[in-house]
């Protein structure tokens, strides 16, 4: 199951400490040169976070890494001081509600129904409690007329609202989503930045090329290049600076 949400933290961890913490991690896909290249960062409480990048500067890779879907070749990673690794993953899982770049990944049941009550059921959230919070989340998201459709029946847009109330069903602590503006048009795209903004979430962590919407949303920036985060600053800040970004892969104006 690919939605992966809870909101239970353990208990021992300080909680003025990071919330997601990256140490020199590299990772390179089979026989290939590594694409992430000693990268370390720390997100702590309260932080709502841009990863931007060029196409290919390995944004996706990374938050793969983050929920233990890839591997690092070397380098850790700590979510609420619990570190990554494969007998950790249902522990580290059931506190991110992470969202995919492809929507399709996120959507495999019958219905979308099925689909936004099943990481809350699977958690043992009794059935009527799920099937109300769903129909509440399909309301906020205008899909209540397609409930019981298949994601294959829904519009682009439609699968990507759908999935987005699949990983919020589960209140998430951590919130990780790779391209969540994907096929929205701009009204939908401002009810998303509204939502994300009232959501009681430890950390944000959003990857998109969207970077007037990540403006609205986040506070702080990571910039990938060349396989390294070469810019970690306040995103309104570093929206002023053309010529870095330009260097970066990022003209503002396109
Ligand atoms: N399964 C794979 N096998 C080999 N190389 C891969 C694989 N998936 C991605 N890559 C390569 O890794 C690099 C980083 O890809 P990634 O998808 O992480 O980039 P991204 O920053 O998310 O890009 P985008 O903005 O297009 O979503 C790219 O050069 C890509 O070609
Ligand atoms: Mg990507």
């Amino acid at each position: 199951m690919k939605s992966l949400t809870s909101n239970t933290q353990p208990s021992t961890h300080d909680p003025h400490a990071a919330v997601v913490e990256v140490q020199n991690l590299v990772y390179a896909y089979p026989q290939q040169e590594p694409v992430l290249r000693e990268i370390s960062f720390s997100l702590n409480p309260g932080d709502r976070v841009a990863l931007m990048g060029a196409t290919g500067s390995g944004k996706s890779t990374l938050l793969e890494n983050l929920i233990g879907l890839k591997q690092p070749l070397t380098g850790k990673i700590l979510i609420n001081g619990i570190p990554v690794e494969p007998k950790t993953l249902p522990q580290v899982r059931r506190q991110i509600g992470f969202g995919f770049q492809d929507a399709n990944d996120q959507l495999f049941m019958p219905t979308i129904l099925e689909d936004i009550t099943f990481g809350p059921r699977n958690y043992g959230v009794p059935s009527a409690i799920a099937i109300d919070r769903a129909r509440q989340l399909l309301a906020d998201f205008g899909l209540e007329a397609y409930a019981h459709r298949s994601a294959h029946e829904l519009s682009g847009g439609q699968r990507r609202l759908a999935a987005l109330a699949a990983i919020l069903a589960l209140d998430p602590t951590i919130l990780i989503l790779d391209e969540p503006t994907n096929g929205l048009d701009p009204a939908w795209r401002r009810h998303l930045a509204q939502v994300l903004l009232k959501l009681p979430v430890q950390v944000m962590l959003i990857a998109s090329h969207d970077l007037h919407w990540l403006s609205k949303v986040t506070q702080r920036a990571l910039v990938l290049s060349s396989g390294c985060i070469q810019v970690d600053a306040n995103i309104q800040s570093l929206l002023q600076e053309g010529d870095t970004l330009e260097q970066l892969g990022l003209p503002i104006d396109w």
